[in-house]
């Protein structure tokens, strides 16, 4: 990475919020480069990167309670501008005499902000007095501190931002990083060009050559690599970003772990010939089954999948001539919610908190600050064909996480047929390319119907199609219902075992996409 792009980009602290990452993205949508430090890092090292302007992200725990995580209250005075959401409002709030006190009730989802008649706040440029945003804290700020212009406030009068030093530091009670703060962009824009003067340096096309020489510098002249392609987005864009820097040094393996979808295997080895990337076809099917067979507990099952995942990497690494390096396609959602950001840990991802700590290989994981679309954003860069990029992600255990209750192979056939007929449902409408995601999952929930005068009592399907723009958080789709209709009397009448269909709406939160 160029100095010059590295130097005037922001500088985000992180407390432990989920939402932690989804700054840096938006940060980087505006070109300007952004880099996530936890919050323990000593003075020096934030200086180090020469920031242009600070954010302080949110987090779980309390400003107020004991050992709370703080700052250096010199990064307060001004010199450099800080922004503080969530977490950090109250943190500075407290940190320079404001008092921070546990609310009565919390404020958690979409919630109406009213901004101060007249408010000077260049962070509002463009931005209505009335907005509604995306609220989750249960502490708040009582009174800001002393000097400081509280310039907004939710309905129930709660605090909502404050400025001072001129607008140098301010914070933010909402999450202007998330999709349902509306004006949420703008707000940030504004703190990064007007307030920060920071410029548009980091570009994506720059990414990729700095990647290569990343990886370059890691691998060497002589090692070799094994990639597990799973067939998705992520790991084909790595593996043709890190072919292109080692070349024949590089082997994919395949690894069909039974869980694929209808006819996923044929379809993608012939996708990846187009590619020119050595791939093996492993067929470890009855392996994985074995390994999960009574197993129904999703983490469980995350587990024992992401240490075969790397046992049949390791294996085949051994045939092939012992690779040094496992690449992965692992990006910043999957490092996030596997906890490795310092949050908790809502599920593991097979590729990040499922590995084996005695693994043989080290990580090669190029990706690993990227979010999805910046990752498809990257694949015509690289040559990469629209129509693979635009497939809908695809959980890394498959299936397995989609069977839910006992794994066979007659359960995992019955939501493979299903899932193809839902799938060509939604293609053949035209609506494939505008939704983020769209599957179906199997409950091993039994009811009763009548098929040709006969009782029936089969398990239940239900149908799940979201639009997201990050998998960070999502919204069920609004299908058409001849669609919906359609779909569901073709899984009843084609799909034996399977009794009635329903459709999952809820968002993401507080579900998340997939079900395990
Ligand atoms: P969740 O279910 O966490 O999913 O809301 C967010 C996005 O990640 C995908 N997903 C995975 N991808 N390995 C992956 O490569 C995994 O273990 C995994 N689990 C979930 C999911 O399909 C969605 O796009």
């Amino acid at each position: 990475m160029s100095e010059s792009e590295k130097t005037g980009g922001i500088v985000i602290l992180d407390f432990g919020s989920q939402y932690t990452q989804l700054i840096a993205r938006r940060v980087r949508e505006f070109e300007v480069y952004s880099e996530i430090l936890p919050w323990t890092s000593p003075l020096d090292r934030i200086m180090e990167s020469n920031p242009r302007g600070i954010i302080l992200s949110g987090g779980p725990r309390s400003a107020i309670g004991l050992d709370a995580p703080s700052i250096d209250a010199s990064l307060l005075d001004g010199s450099i501008p800080v922004l503080g959401i969530c977490y950090g409002m109250q943190l500075i709030a407290h940190s320079l005499g404001g008092r921070v006190e546990r609310g009565r009730l919390g404020e958690y989802g979409r919630t109406r902000v009213i901004f101060s008649p007249h408010s000077a706040s260049a962070l509002l440029k463009g931005v209505p007095d009335k907005i509604d945003v995306w609220m989750s804290h249960w502490d708040e700020v009582a009174s800001p501190p002393n000097g400081a212009v509280k310039f907004a406030a939710s309905e129930s009068e709660t605090c909502a931002a404050f400025s001072m030093l001129g607008g140098r530091v301010q914070g933010l009670q909402f999450h202007p990083e998330v999709e349902s703060t509306e004006y949420g962009r703008e707000i940030l824009k504004n703190f990064i060009f007007d307030i920060c003067g920071a410029s548009p340096l980091w570009k994506l096309g720059n990414w990729v050559e700095r990647a290569s020489w990343l990886v370059s510098e890691s691998v060497g002249e002589t090692a070799r690599v094994i990639c597990g392609l799973s067939g998705g987005v992520d790991s084909t864009v790595a593996a043709v970003l890190v072919s292109r820097v080692i070349g024949d040094r590089l082997d994919c393996i395949f690894v069909d772990h039974g869980f694929l979808r209808k006819d996923e295997s044929s379809q993608v080895m012939e996708m990846y010939k187009k590619l020119n990337l050595r791939v093996h076809h492993v067929d470890a099917s009855d392996r994985f089954l074995d390994a999960l067979s009574g197993v129904t507990n999703p983490e469980q099952k995350r587990k024992i999948i992401g240490e075969l995942f790397v046992r049949v990497f390791e294996d085949e690494s051994r045939k092939l001539g012992n690779a040094k390096w496992l690449l992965q396609g692992t990006i910043y959602p999957d490092v996030i919610e596997s906890g490795s950001a310092g949050g908790d840990v809502i599920k593991s991802h097979h590729n990040v908190g499922g590995l084996p700590e005695d693994m043989d290989m080290k990580l090669l994981e190029p990706l690993r600050e990227l979010f999805k679309d910046e990752v498809r954003k990257i694949g015509p860069l690289l040559d990469i064909p629209d129509h693979f990029l635009k497939r809908h992600p695809f959980p890394g255990p498959g299936l397995a996480v989609r069977c839910l209750g006992p794994l066979g192979r007659e359960r995992l056939d019955t939501l493979r047929e299903a899932d193809a007929i839902f799938i060509s449902e939604i293609t053949a409408a035209g609506l494939y390319d505008s939704i983020w995601q769209a599957f179906c999952v199997l409950l091993p929930v039994r009811s009763v119907g009548v098929a040709g005068d006969v009782r029936t009592y089969c398990e239940t399907v239900a149908l799940r199609a979201v639009a997201s723009l990050d998998a960070m958080t999502a919204e069920s789709v609004r299908l058409p219902w001849e669609v919906i209709d359609r779909t569901a009397s073709r899984i009843c009448g084609e799909v034996p075992n399977v009794g009635r269909v329903v459709m999952d709406v809820t968002g993401k939160p507080p579900s998340t996409i997939e079900w395990e």
